[in-house]
């Protein structure tokens, strides 16, 4: 297997007792680790945005079930299965979009059939939690690979919001090809969209890429149109948080405009997204749960007031772009494009 070296710190490493965790909140300014020791922290966590992105929630999520079982009293083992299912509920109510994070819960609650004592059940608990991110990892690596084949050498591509190492294990899903790419020598440059109303584009992605030597600009969100034709650009790359049954996929709010942009333009429109945020139980992307958050995230830069107090505010996190406007859904088993709804079911059906 190639390794790729570059100097992105992990995003979530696990204590035993704990689980250590980048700040993102605090980055690019402070790169900071929190020490989460408590379920309510990690639903804390989620829920403020100090982790992010669809894989990495569901890792720290899985690890935060781990952790509340590891402290689980119960006497009997009905009892901990009781308290385990109350806390699957309670941190898959942390956000609503991202089916990672629900995948990875059942994934821990699943790999209990069959346990016969409490110790057994801690044990392949925090098992399935770490296996979760060591299979992430070479996931990533593999999105990033397939990523690569449909890049030119000298290609410019657009992002937009943060699908990049600390949104997964490591590498990321839209952000994983320019990684391979340093070690292949094939000179990719990025343009990131700022990412309003919370910049994972401004503080995230620029910051992880610059520390990879990655080359990177970045444009406020509505620079995308003159950007691609001015600059030249030869695709657009994003990441997902849900795909329903059909292709249609929800990601950060500005994604669907991209795809628009990319039509219009006629330069082809790239997801990237693992096994783990398919969500075939879902016919079509209106019917994906879309996150509304605080107002305060659009009346507010940094803590500073930008808008008359009292102005009505809709902040949705998420859009859904419908799958015809998406060229391909690249995935660790190949790029999928065409009839959506076949080439999903074909890989969902055993
Ligand atoms: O609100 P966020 O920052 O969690 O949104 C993240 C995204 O939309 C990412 O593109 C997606 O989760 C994929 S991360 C590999």
């Amino acid at each position: 297997m190639a390794t790729t070296k570059f100097t992105i710190p992990r995003s979530v490493i696990w204590k035993d007792e704990s689980i250590s965790l980048l700040n993102q909140q605090k980055i690019p300014h402070v790169t900071e680790y929190l020490e989460l020791t408590t379920i309510e922290a990690v639903w804390e966590a989620i829920q403020t945005l100090k982790v992010r992105g669809a894989p990495a929630i569901g890792i720290t999520a899985a690890y935060g079930l781990a952790l509340s079982a590891l402290q689980d009293q119960s006497n009997s083992l009905e009892a901990f299965q009781l308290n385990l299912k109350q806390n699957r509920d309670y941190l898959a109510s942390s956000r609503p979009t991202a089916v990672n994070l629900v995948w990875a819960l059942d994934r821990l609650v699943t790999s209990l059939v069959e346990t016969k004592s409490i110790n057994e059940a801690k044990t392949k608990l925090v098992h399935e939690a770490i296996q979760i991110q060591v299979e992430d990892e070479e996931v990533c690596r593999l999105i990033g690979e397939h990523a690569l084949s449909v890049f030119n050498d000298g290609d410019r591509i657009m992002t937009i919001c943060n699908a990049g190492s600390i949104a997964t294990a490591k590498y990321g899903t839209a952000l994983a090809p320019f990684y391979l790419a340093k070690e292949k020598n094939k000179a990719l440059s990025v343009f990131a969209c700022e990412t309003r109303p919370v910049f994972q584009g401004a503080r995230l992605t620029t910051w992880e890429l610059m520390q990879a030597d990655v080359d990177v600009t970045l444009i406020t969100d509505n620079m995308a149109a003159h950007t691609i034709k001015s600059k030249k650009i030869s695709a657009i790359i994003v990441g997902a948080d849900r795909i329903a049954a059909n292709g249609d996929t929800a990601n950060k709010i500005g994604t669907f405009n991209l795809a628009l942009l990319a039509k219009s333009f006629n330069i082809p429109f790239y997801v990237a997204a693992p096994l783990s945020t398919f969500d075939p139980s879902i016919s079509d992307g209106n019917k994906i749960p879309i996150e509304e958050r605080n107002p305060e995230e659009v009346t507010e830069v940094n803590g500073v007031r930008i808008a008359p107090e009292g102005v009505k505010v809709f902040n949705p996190a998420f859009d859904v772009t419908p799958s015809e406007l998406i060229t391909g859904i690249i995935t660790e088993k190949g790029i999928l494009s065409g009839d959506y709804q076949v080439l999903i079911s074909e890989l969902f059906t055993l």
